[in-house]
């Protein structure tokens, strides 16, 4: 069976399709950040208007790639949740109503189980079980995954969210949106030893996260920095952002080496925008190798948000007969822009 994908949770609009025994077809793309940018952050209304521009053209584009027309398609999924409620709602009324123009039904994928399973896109996939790490610019979670609809919550962030340290220091370091890879970018020519930063919860004996101190921390570098008149000295920015970077996946991958040990696994998925850092692939990937364990990521170009991942985990869910096709072609469909990934779970 075919389907085609939809996601629109926030400042990605994301069309893909893949197939329940072909795996991921085709997907397309088209990232709002250059329209963000000038705002320093994403405009949620601005967000739901370019979304309804994109998608048609999108899925124009998907379905030649492809070489499928939509007669040939089985099924059509998109994004539920969580996410904002006007992006959210343009993907889910379009995936809908061409459902509905189909005859088809329409699947509501939770967009966390979008990014916990794409790692299963790349050429080599992790076999369940697993720990993931989950980090977003919205969620910072670790979760014991056990299979599709399996997933356990072993700890969270209590405040930021890992995507949100990243994004609000490289606001105080003057980068631009969005500032996870910028603040990367200048982290490469930093010394993260120059600076001690904060290591919150590390000690904390359990698996949650806290980031709202580390931001604080570095607001406090920063004026430093500004009352010695050093504000704009292209290496000491450098080196406090070589630092938050460091404060900021040393935690990160603490957590998760503590969440393999507690759990007795030694396969670890890192999925969610801040998968795409180098400094947290290469500690990782360190860590385990020196363990006997393996860490996967999703293909660097699915990391953030994308509709790949939400075909597939449509994909993933009929194969593990979890979608009741029949029920999704009614009418109704709803979004759900606050929605806990535990609502999707195999009791
Ligand atoms: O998963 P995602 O695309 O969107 C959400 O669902 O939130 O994640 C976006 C987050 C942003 O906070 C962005 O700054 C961060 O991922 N991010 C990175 C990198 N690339 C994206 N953070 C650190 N290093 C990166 N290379
Ligand atoms: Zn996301």
């Amino acid at each position: 069976m075919l389907i085609i994908g939809f996601e629109s949770s926030c400042d990605e609009t994301g069309v893909a399709i893949a197939g329940t025994d072909r795996g991921l077809i085709a997907h397309a793309l088209h990232s709002q950040i250059a329209m963000h940018r000038e705002y320093g952050g994403v405009v949620p209304e601005l967000a739901s208007r370019d979304h309804i521009r994109r998608i048609v053209p999108l899925t124009r584009e998907v379905m030649a790639q492809a070489g499928v027309k939509p007669g040939d398609l089985g099924a059509v999924a998109y994004t539920a949740g969580p996410g904002l409620a006007g992006a959210l709602l343009v993907g889910a009324s379009f995936a809908k109503s061409f459902a509905w123009s189909l005859g088809l039904p329409a699947i509501p994928i939770h967009h966390l189980e979008g990014h916990l399973l794409s790692p299963q896109l790349a050429d080599e996939a992790p076999d369940f079980p697993f720990v993931a790490l989950l980090v977003s610019g919205g969620h910072t979670q670790l979760m014991r995954v056990a299979g599709v609809g399996r997933y356990e919550l072993l700890g969270e962030t209590l405040d930021d969210a890992a995507g949100e340290a990243f994004d609000k220091s490289a606001k105080l370091l003057g980068l631009s949106y969005p500032g996870g890879p910028e603040l990367s970018r200048l982290a490469q020519s930093g010394n993260p030893a120059a600076y001690d930063l904060p290591r919150p919860m590390l000690h904390s004996g359990n698996l949650d996260f806290s980031f709202s101190g580390l931001k604080t921390a570095v607001l406090t570098r920063m004026r430093a920095l500004d009352a010695s008149g050093r504000a704009a000295d292209p290496a000491a920015r450098a080196d406090l952002a070589a630092a938050t970077e460091a404060a900021i996946v040393d935690v990160l991958a603490t957590k998760a080496l503590q969440a393999l040990r507690q759990t007795g696994l030694r396969t670890l998925v890192v999925a969610g925008g801040v998968g795409a850092n180098q400094r947290l692939r290469s500690r990782l990937q360190t860590a385990l190798a020196a363990m006997g364990g393996r860490v996967y990521f999703p293909p660097l170009s699915l990391c953030t948000d994308n509709g790949a991942m939400i075909a597939w985990a449509a994909v993933q869910r009929v194969r593990a007969g979890l979608v009741d096709l029949q029920d999704f072609k009614r009418p109704e469909f709803g979004v759900r822009p606050r929605w806990d990934l535990q609502d999707v779970c195999i009791a």
